[in-house]
């Protein structure tokens, strides 16, 4: 039987705010790599914010969307950086998209990130999972070892820049790109 090769991409998971997409642009200035983000593809093929896409079709729905683009990615897209939003590490086929980084930070790290950050209202509203923080701490418990579990590699980011996780992935990585 023929089996699927894993793909060359370098696939950011991690909780919500911790900056899978500020790291995914600081690696393209690594890597010279395309950063392409889960949330944004769903948000151009649906032409819907994802709050929108939650409000109107219900979370389940969106993870429906998600497993769809993890497919699309599996046959189409290789020598990427994919930025994921925080629930994508559950697709089925995740592990067939690349390699698999796990940008990990504790809770009080990813909200300190949110709110000094200059957008934070903003950044704030658009998730629709962090509307209560102490629903999303309990989220951020469970998911944790789930991270962990399914990462070819884990990249502490607290007290590091965007810059300085994107050379550390580079630098883990080498033999991969
Ligand atoms: C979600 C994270 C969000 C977005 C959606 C659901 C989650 O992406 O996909 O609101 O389940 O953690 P970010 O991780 O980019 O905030």
């Amino acid at each position: 039987m023929k089996t699927m090769k894993r793909k060359n991409n370098i696939v950011l998971i991690g909780f919500m705010g911790v900056g899978k997409g500020t790291i995914a642009r600081a690696l393209y200035k690594e890597t010279g790599l395309f950063p392409l983000d889960s949330d944004d593809l769903i948000e151009s093929a649906y032409n819907l914010k994802i709050k929108e896409i939650f409000a109107k079709h219900g979370e389940d729905e969106f993870r429906k969307i998600e497993k769809k683009l993890a497919k699309f990615i599996e046959k189409n897209v290789d020598n990427a950086i994919i930025s994921t939003g925080g629930g994508f590490y559950k697709v089925p086929n995740l592990k067939k998209l690349g390699t698999i980084i796990y940008l990990k930070s504790d809770f009080e790290g990813i909200i300190n990130r949110i709110k000094n950050s200059p957008n934070a209202t903003k950044k704030l509203a658009k998730r629709p999972l962090l509307k209560d923080l102490n629903e999303a701490k309990k989220l951020f418990d469970k998911r944790e070892d789930e991270y962990e579990k399914v990462a070819d590699l884990i990249v502490d980011v607290s007290g590091r820049s965007p810059k300085m996780v994107a050379i550390k992935i580079k630098e883990l990585i080498k033999d991969k790109i």
